[in-house]
């Protein structure tokens, strides 16, 4: 059985006095939810914070991006071991804002999930389409594209490793694809998973990202292949993320 995975990825987003208001009420109201994992994945810097205040609950916390080496002279990155530090125990990889913005390859992102497993860290993948090529019907070909770039290298050894689908043209947008439009996807991504021996394609959680709110969110995980979700802009409103999760 796949335990659903609710993520919150706040993104470039709040402050000291906003993240202690949401993470006190996250703690006070989505502790004791025992078939769900929770993460919250808030900017580095407020890590400590955040571990602080979501000590002792059932919640966990993550990096939204981690170097992928364990210590040395690379300015401004942040190491496994350093997250490690901090209880994490989640980290997202291959982010499309990272690939897009920051020049993220195929390569780097096969490195830093290598770094997470052997930390014992969930790597969360993204992959996703962009908007031409969503309307180039090129999907699968990406997404196939995306996971041999580390599913060929990687050996899982009943490692943990999570993939968020995350169609572009869905994130921040508004407009999420369908729930019948992802199951599909995600259908064909746990093939073409399933085409890696060492990969159990059937416990492999692959979580949806994209426009989610407290509307879609119950259509989407009723899907018998959506394993969750990953929430953006909906994660930094409480009674938004709340209900998400409790729905
Ligand atoms: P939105 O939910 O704001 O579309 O963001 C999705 C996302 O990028 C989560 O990682």
């Amino acid at each position: 059985m796949r335990k659903p995975l609710l993520a919150a990825n706040w993104k470039m987003n709040g402050s000291l006095t906003e993240n202690e208001k949401r993470l006190t009420l996250f703690k006070e109201k989505l502790s004791n939810l025992e078939h769900q994992d929770i993460v919250i994945f808030p900017p580095a810097i407020y890590i400590p914070q955040t571990a602080n205040l979501l000590y002792n609950s059932d919640i966990s916390w993550g990096f939204q991006n981690i170097f992928h080496e364990s210590m040395g002279a690379y300015t401004g990155e942040h190491s496994p071991g350093m997250a490690k530090d901090y209880g994490v125990s989640y980290a997202l990889v291959g982010h499309s804002e990272r690939r897009l913005l920051f020049g993220e390859t195929d390569h780097q992102i096969l490195k830093k999930i290598a770094i997470l497993l052997e930390f014992g860290m969930t790597p969360i993948v993204c992959i996703g389409e962009t908007l031409s090529q969503y309307k180039n019907h090129e999907t699968l070909d990406v997404l196939k594209r995306q996971l041999k770039a580390f599913l060929d290298p990687i050996s899982c050894e009943q490692q943990d490793l999570v993939i968020a689908y995350e169609p572009v043209w869905a994130i921040g947008t508004g407009k999420a694809a369908t729930e019948s439009e992802v199951q599909v996807v995600h259908e064909n991504i746990r093939l073409i998973v399933s085409e890696y021996d060492q990969w159990d394609a059937d416990l492999i959680r692959i979580i949806y990202g994209g426009s989610v709110t407290a509307q879609n969110s119950n259509h989407f995980l009723a899907q018998p292949d959506i394993d969750g979700l990953l929430v953006g802009g909906a994660s930094l409103k409480s009674d938004e993320f709340i209900s998400i999760c409790t729905q």
